[in-house]
């Protein structure tokens, strides 16, 4: 596969689970790679890991929630290579407890991780891909659709991927931009997965049952940017739920609520 040959394409949170993968998916079809992420030496690894098996990946390390540390990504990617064609921002950090017992620092740093990181890299990126007539692409997940229980920060900044890449579009559609957005469902994760409690720990995260692999959702990645595709729904109960959102908005609320409460997955 060499489509994205020449291509330069830059993912966030791509040290680990779907962003490695996503790293790899691109990487195959020969796109020139960079992930980032706050530590280097998982962004060693997986660089080194991808370099080996399937093609050209470089890292710079920094953290989303920094502007400082965005804009210094950007520039670094422009300095080195003198192009951006795909921004894909996908560095995201859950978290599970009921909003009466969320710290407020922890609400702020979950919304910054997920929702700001995001607008900080593009904020930067635009340019670059203006010029390229590239990509941007947001990773949200189906708890973006509609509120649950347990997870109200990371919700909310999920769903504010929404109206901002909304925004976006409807602002640089005109430019040939490419605005992309993928509700994730429950997908396998790495075995050293983290996750924020209720008091802001970052927490070993295990879930048993998932309807989705990390190599399905980077294929999925890939091909909405390859078919510059606006919105993608994963997974059967993501395809169902918001079909029924639209034509049934209260109805949809209540089986998620149910579904979710039913399974254990969300809150206490
Ligand atoms: N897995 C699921 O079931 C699922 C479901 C729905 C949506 N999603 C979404 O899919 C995306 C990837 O999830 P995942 O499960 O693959 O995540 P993951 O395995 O926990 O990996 C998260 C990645 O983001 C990076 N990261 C975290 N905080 C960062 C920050 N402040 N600045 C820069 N990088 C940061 C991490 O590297 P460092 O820790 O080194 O910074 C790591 O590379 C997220 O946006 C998530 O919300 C996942």
């Amino acid at each position: 596969m060499k489509n994205m040959l020449g291509r330069v394409v830059l993912i966030t949170g791509g040290s680990k689970g779907i962003g490695r993968e996503t790293a790899k998916r691109f990487a195959q079809s020969q796109a020139q790679v960079i992930i980032t992420g706050r530590r280097r030496e998982e962004l060693e690894k997986t660089a080194a890991e991808i370099n080996a098996q399937f093609g050209k990946c470089d890292f710079f390390p920094g953290d989303v929630t920094s502007i400082p540390d965005c804009r210094r990504i950007i520039e670094a990617v422009l300095e080195k290579y003198h192009r951006l064609d795909v921004l894909i921002n996908n560095a995201g950090m859950s978290m599970r407890g009921l909003f009466a017992e969320t710290d407020l620092d922890l609400f702020r740093k979950i919304v910054d991780i997920n929702f700001l990181g995001a607008v900080h890299m593009t904020k930067f990126a635009l340019p670059a891909l203006i010029e390229s007539q590239g990509s941007v692409v947001f990773v949200s997940s189906l708890s973006g659709l509609k509120g649950l229980p347990g997870i109200a920060p990371y919700g909310t900044a999920k769903m504010a991927l929404t109206g901002f890449s909304e925004s976006l579009r409807a602002e640089i559609d005109h430019y040939h931009v490419h605005v992309g957005i993928v509700y994730v469902g429950f997908t396998e994760n790495d075995v050293d997965k983290t996750i924020y409690s209720a008091s802001g720990e970052q927490v070993p995260f295990r879930r048993d049952k998932n309807d989705d692999t990390q190599e399905h959702v980077a294929q999925i990645l890939y091909r909405l940017v390859e078919k510059r595709r606006a919105v993608v729904y994963l997974t059967p109960l993501g395809k169902v739920t918001q079909f029924v959102y639209r034509i049934f908005p209260k109805l949809s609320g209540f089986l998620l609520r149910k579904y979710a409460l039913k399974s254990g997955r969300y809150g206490k």
